[in-house]
């Protein structure tokens, strides 16, 4: 299994980063290859807790190589946080490499998510501020500035102060902040000679890695109805979470990837606005949100909650060639007396033969939902799937049948240890 793909298949949180750093363990490498510090990605360690959003999730390993690909963007301050937080808690981060061809976020980026969020009003899209979006338009621009640039740090110093100044007069026609110039050149020129020794040709490194028979895992951020291109536009992300995305966000190619594990909650949920045609309200939607803790790691916000919806997963299957799923989550339902699952979708009375291409329709449709009955038991102790009670089998036997490929591994815990894998 040389190069597998870990990719979310919902709105994201379904617990990528558990998983991946499940997987970690028998992989040399693990790269994020899209994204920023949107992400936010919990690994339970024993008695340990950690929220990643930039390193990636492999970094508890002193065996894995972890790797920010060319695809992502990076927030500087954010990074060097992270790496000063890990490294006060025992684990070291000097092997970590960062592409030198993936994007720097700047305060700028954040000034302009933040306006164009406040210009669409009621619309707005609910993204975590970041800066993600505008950082990667100014890549499509070809105005941003990227981690190689940091090598020479005079013209580095000078790119930022061009930038700036050219972004504060876009800033102030639009009625946003006034940048203290001075203060970004300075402080980024200092993050910018920090960064040097991590800057590195990952791309090749990759290669090189693969040559050598090295097992690399790929790690998503965000999800797959939160891609940019196939997603719940415009209610998602500025990139391509799909597994796709993992080739250009990468430099490794289509034929290398051997593996695409397609992680899925047991319900689930989404943070921010747009469609969510299984989205439950009141008691039961109260009810997951407090046994699952679902509260963003990013912003804290309150994740919406549903049923799970096999019509998205079935289309997850087709984007991200998904060879199997990772079901996590499923100890949430522990004491529900009924589980319910979506298996289709109804416009005016007619089925739906599969995920529509226009996501307003996605506030119209109704779904088709199957009711299993709960197993109203702990599954938490559960390591091997005969063990399971027969009602969670037959969830997971009906999410199989429905979608065509098979669960692999069972998530019954936030620890390492706390699934089944098959
Ligand atoms: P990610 O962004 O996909 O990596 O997911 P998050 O870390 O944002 O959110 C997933 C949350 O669920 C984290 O708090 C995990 O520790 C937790 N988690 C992951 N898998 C399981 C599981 O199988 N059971 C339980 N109870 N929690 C889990
Ligand atoms: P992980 O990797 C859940 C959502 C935001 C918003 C939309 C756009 O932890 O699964 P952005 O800041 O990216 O422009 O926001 O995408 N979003 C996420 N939702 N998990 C994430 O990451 C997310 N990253 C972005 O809430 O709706
Ligand atoms: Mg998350």
């Amino acid at each position: 299994m040389p190069v597998s793909v870990v990719v979310g298949t919902q709105w994201g949180d379904e617990g990528k980063a558990k998983i991946i750093d499940l997987l970690a363990e028998s992989h040399q490498v693990v790269a994020r290859y899209q994204g920023g510090h949107n992400a936010g990605h919990t690994v339970v360690v024993g008695t340990e807790k950690y929220a990643l959003q930039l390193v990636p999730s492999g970094v508890f390993y002193s065996h894995v190589t972890p790797v920010i690909g060319n695809g992502v963007v990076v927030d500087l301050p954010t990074l060097f946080k992270e790496i000063d937080t890990l490294e006060s808690r025992g684990i070291t981060c000097s092997r970590l490499k960062v592409s030198s061809l993936a994007h720097l976020i700047f305060p700028w980026h954040q000034a302009h998510d933040a306006i164009s969020e406040s210009s669409l009003g009621e619309n707005k899209i609910g993204t975590t501020l970041k800066g993600i979006g505008p950082a990667y338009a100014d890549k499509s621009r070809r105005v941003g500035i990227r981690v190689g640039d940091v090598r020479d740090s005079k013209r580095f110093k000078q790119l930022v102060r061009d930038r700036a100044t050219a972004e504060q007069k876009v800033l102030t026609a639009l009625g946003g902040e006034q940048l203290k110039i001075d203060e970004i050149v300075e402080n980024f020129a200092a993050l910018g000679d920090r960064l040097k020794p991590y800057v590195s040709d990952t791309v090749n490194f990759l290669h090189d890695a693969l040559e050598h028979n090295e097992n690399l895992l790929l790690e998503g951020a965000q999800a797959t109805f939160l891609d940019i291109d196939h997603g719940t536009y415009p209610f998602v992300t500025s990139s391509n979470p799909i597994s796709g995305g993992a080739c250009a966000g990468t430099g490794l190619g289509p034929r290398d990837i051997t593996r695409v594990v397609g992680i899925a909650k047991a319900y689930t949920t989404r943070v921010g606005s747009g469609p969510f045609p299984s989205e439950l309200l009141g008691e039961l939607a109260d009810k997951i949100v407090e046994i699952g803790r679902e509260f963003g790691t990013v912003t804290g916000r309150r994740r919406r909650p549903g049923w799970l919806d096999l019509v998205m997963l079935r289309h997850a299957v087709r984007l991200n060639s998904l060879t199997e799923i990772a079901l996590t989550k499923l100890d949430i339902l522990d004491t529900f007396e009924t589980v319910r699952v979506c298996i289709g979708y109804e416009l005016n009375d007619k089925e739906l033969s599969g995920y529509p291409d226009d996501a307003q329709l996605l506030d119209q449709v109704t779904p088709k939902y199957v009711d299993l009955p709960g197993w109203k038991k702990s599954v938490s102790s559960v390591r091997h799937y005969a063990d399971l009670p027969a009602q969670a089998k037959a969830l997971i036997e009906l999410v199989e049948k429905h979608v065509g490929v098979p669960v692999s591994i069972i998530g019954v815990g936030p620890e390492r240890n706390e699934c089944v894998v098959r």
